[in-house]
């Protein structure tokens, strides 16, 4: 998946859309195509110069919750891993990596949010 960071939100949020509608002999495909999506977001978004710049310049208080987010990268493309490549995957474990990408990208959007309008790395 090509594009901005914004972009691939877009497209994430399209895909994990499709995949709950999904027939379910067509969610194994459009695993395969969330799992390529997600390792190229999250390696975008943990390059240098995307998120922790301006995390580390705007506001030092919310470092750790960074920290926290790219742990979640990890965890995440542990369990699209598990179900890539399953020609059935159970329905119930598909929705619940659904619910967690949501989850996380929502955290990481309130994290930015903070970031950027909290005060410099103060106390607030
Ligand atoms: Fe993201």
């Amino acid at each position: 998946m090509a594009g901005t960071i914004a972009e691939q939100h877009h497209h994430l949020r399209t895909l994990l859309t499709e995949i709950e509608a999904a027939d379910a002999t067509a969610v194994p495909a459009l695993i395969l195509e969330l799992k390529d999506a997600l390792e190229k977001h999250f390696a975008d978004e943990e390059a240098p110069g995307a998120f922790d710049d301006i995390v580390r310049t705007n506001a030092a208080n919310v470092s750790p919750r960074l920290v926290q987010l790219f742990r979640e990268h990890a965890y995440i493309l542990r369990k699209v891993n598990a179900l890539a490549g399953d020609p059935d995957p159970r329905a119930r474990d598909v929705l619940r990596l659904v619910q967690a990408i949501r989850l996380h990208e929502t955290n990481e959007m309130e994290l930015l949010t903070d970031a950027l309008y909290d005060d410099h790395g103060g106390s607030g």
